[in-house]
């Protein structure tokens, strides 16, 4: 029985694609093959990742990206590698990516999908061997085929994502994917070049017992981001902080518990970004059963007005989400 195969544990990803391909009303098989070239590239970032120490590709890279950020060589070996896997793959017609300052139209007319990437998340984790990640977001263009790609093809609220995921490098290599029906993730066995699925149907725990910000930057918060932390330290609940934003992510996703990067007086949006941070994982927490907010309103409803905006991100156990939206529905 088919429908029973697609969901067994240690099935290819490939195999698991191409199941599921079965699920898209519009399946045409290119969605498929796009999320194929990111394993690609994924699996070519994790080796250059994992020996990164030996290669002479730690450290900065010597120049700024357009946010002012140090690159490091690894966030421009990452962009490279993505970028070049998605332009060739022929799927897709622009790419908007952290590492780049504007748009990248690849003047490809048979293209229907456009996509948003963070090549490499939590950079300044790399030198010290730390968990590592990729966040990718996926829509379908808006303009016909063929004609040039317009500022609606590109500035689309994350409820329009037709799939979004993202790469862990951590002890072990995940890739963690949704097309819209439940979240799915594959561990990569490095001896055979091969993601197998082993975490089935995702789901986040309602409530948790994590909570996950910088406290170096509380002396900058809101007064309700202040309630709730102290509230949290009162629970006696954990504090667990990686700086890297796809690795503290996935701990409170398996786990249970929020992960905020509020507003800042210095950064009143906060740092992360909306196309390429957020909205990816935003879909992922709302498919697994947990929910995202910048504080007012839902994350995927937001309209964005420029490529690299940031966003306020309280995002996580669903139960804890509301204790934070609370705080501040009650504070206004
Ligand atoms: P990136 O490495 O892609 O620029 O993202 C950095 C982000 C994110 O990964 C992480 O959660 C956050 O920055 C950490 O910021 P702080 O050091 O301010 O806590
Ligand atoms: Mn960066
Ligand atoms: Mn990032
Ligand atoms: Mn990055």
């Amino acid at each position: 029985d088919q429908s029973n195969l697609a969901y067994s544990v240690g099935m290819t990803l490939d195999r698991f694609i191409k199941f599921k391909q079965q699920d898209f009303p519009f399946a045409s098989g290119e969605l498929s093959q796009l999320l194929r070239d990111i394993a690609l590239a994924a699996k070519i970032v994790n080796r250059e990742t994992n020996r990164a120490g030996l290669a002479n590709i730690g450290g900065a890279f010597g120049q700024t990206n357009v946010q002012g950020e140090e690159q490091q060589k690894l966030d421009v070996i990452a962009n490279i590698r993505f970028m070049r896997a998605l332009s060739k793959g022929g799927e897709v017609c622009a790419i908007v990516s952290e590492e780049e300052d504007s748009v990248i139209d690849l003047q490809n007319s048979s293209g229907k999908y456009v996509v948003a990437i963070d090549p490499l998340d939590g950079s300044s984790n790399i030198d010290v061997n730390i968990s590592i990640g990729t966040i990718f977001s996926i829509y379908r263009r808006k303009t016909p085929v063929g004609s040039p790609i317009q500022e609606i093809d590109i500035m689309q609220p994350g409820n329009q994502q037709v799939a979004a995921g993202y790469v862990l490098y951590g002890s072990s290599t995940m890739l963690v994917y949704t097309t819209g029906c439940g979240v799915n993730g594959f561990t990569y066995e490095n001896s055979l070049g091969e993601f197998f699925l082993s975490h089935p149907e995702m789901k986040a725990p309602k409530d948790g017992m994590i909570y996950s910000i910088n406290e170096g930057l509380q002396l900058e918060w809101e007064p309700e981001i202040f309630s709730y932390i102290q509230s949290c330290k009162e629970r006696k609940l954990q504090s667990r902080y990686i700086g890297s934003l796809v690795a503290d992510f996935h701990r409170n996703l398996l786990k249970g518990g929020v992960y905020l990067y509020p507003s800042t007086l210095k950064n009143p949006s906060g740092k992360l970004r909306l196309l390429y941070e957020a909205n990816a994982l935003a879909m992922i927490i709302e498919q697994a059963g947990g929910k995202a907010t910048d504080g007012n309103q839902r994350i995927l409803d937001i309209q964005p007005h420029s490529l690299h905006q940031r966003t306020p991100l309280i995002i996580g156990s669903e139960k804890m989400v509301n204790e934070v939206i609370s705080m501040k529905t009650n504070s206004s």
